[in-house]
């Protein structure tokens, strides 16, 4: 029989662990602990249908939002995991309106800090669609002890790794230490993530565009006008391009990695800063898709530049393949809003 060479998360983390600017294994252990917390999530995700787990808490979010049991489940399970690992010193989330300290396991090596979006896109899971996990890890900068909000609140441009998690039809952990992106896909048959998908690279130009179309008339001009350009016919750069969106940022960012394409959630007249968080979405995501060779911004600034002033605050987001992200900057540029941008 042919043994096929199978490379796991865990033994491919610590073969690149030498990568590491501090490479004393913390980071490794982080991930790792990541990556099991996360097959427990996915347990869940998959027999959500069977359990009486789908559905609403009844209480809301910071972010007045509808928190959903599989939501709360997900950020338990993470945080367990981190406090049990060592390594965090200080863990914020999505569903957290403060960051949680990790108090009892400090050790030395807790040098870490983790913001996570334990679940995204919960709302597609009572309708069987994809669901994800995302998280970004900075290492800290306040001294021993408890991790502060300053930990939490750096540019993302000095996170040491970020990755996310999507449960889909396979589920399949990607994520990035800075050296490019790798993509794992969970072997239930021995509840291992397997190397499926090394080093990933998004090509430069896509033909997929995704964005809330139904919030259209919310939309800044430059926006609108993109969107009319990739609808318009021009056989010279194969549009009209396909629209895709699916309403979990996880899943509508790995197609568009695989694929091609832009993602956009905009500012709007509603909510001028966006939707989406910087902390524990965008600038994960932001920080993948440049290790893959594309390109994220606001619209105007790169994402991985942009202060962080609060935990949950929120930006604009442009991100994906590097030539579609930059016409969306000129489109941006060439119709101005008013107070937008
Ligand atoms: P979450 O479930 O973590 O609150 O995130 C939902 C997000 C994101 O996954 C998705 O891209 C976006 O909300 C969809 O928003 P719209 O329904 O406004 O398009
Ligand atoms: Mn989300
Ligand atoms: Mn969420």
């Amino acid at each position: 029989m042919n043994a096929q060479r199978i490379t796991t998360l865990g033994q491919f983390i610590i073969e690149r662990q030498a990568e590491f600017p501090y490479s004393k294994g913390q980071l490794s252990r982080l991930l790792r602990d990541i990556g099991i917390a996360s097959k427990i999530v996915n347990r869940e995700v998959n027999k959500a249908g069977l359990v009486n787990i789908l559905g609403d808490t009844g209480e809301t979010n910071i972010q007045g939002e509808t928190v959903k049991k599989l939501d709360l489940f997900a950020n338990e399970q993470f945080k367990a995991a981190l406090k049990a690992g060592g390594e965090c010193c200080v863990f914020a989330s999505e569903e957290d309106d403060e960051i949680t300290t990790i108090e009892g396991a400090v050790s030395a090596d807790a040098k870490y800090a983790v913001l996570m979006d334990p679940l995204d896109g919960s709302s597609n899971i009572d309708v069987n669609v994809s669901v994800g996990t995302i998280f970004s890890i900075y290492r800290r900068v306040s001294q021993e002890g408890p991790g502060l909000l300053s930990d939490c609140l750096q540019k993302g441009m000095h996170q040491v790794a970020a990755g996310y998690v999507v449960y889909g039809s396979s589920t399949m952990l990607v994520y990035t230490t800075g050296h490019g992106v790798n993509g794992f896909t969970l072997d239930p048959s021995i509840g291992e993530f397997c190397l499926s998908h090394p080093d990933m690279r998004i090509p430069e130009q896509g033909f997929i565009y995704s964005v809330n179309e139904g919030n259209y008339i919310h939309f800044p001009q430059g926006i609108k006008q993109y969107i009319k350009y990739c609808q318009a016919y021009d056989e010279t750069t194969s549009r009209p391009y396909n629209s895709r969106y699916i309403g979990s940022m996880v899943a509508d960012f790995h197609r568009n990695l695989l694929k091609g394409g832009v993602f956009i959630y905009p500012a709007t007249g509603k909510a001028p800063k966006g939707k989406l968080r910087l902390g524990y979405e965008c600038n994960p995501m932001a920080f993948i898709v440049e290790q893959a060779g594309g390109k994220a911004s606001d619209g105007k600034n790169r994402i991985l530049e942009l202060e962080s002033t609060d935990l949950h605050q929120r930006t604009p987001v442009v991100l994906g393949s590097r030539r579609m992200v930059e016409k969306v900057e000129s489109f941006l540029r060439e119709f101005p809003d008013p107070g937008s941008f």
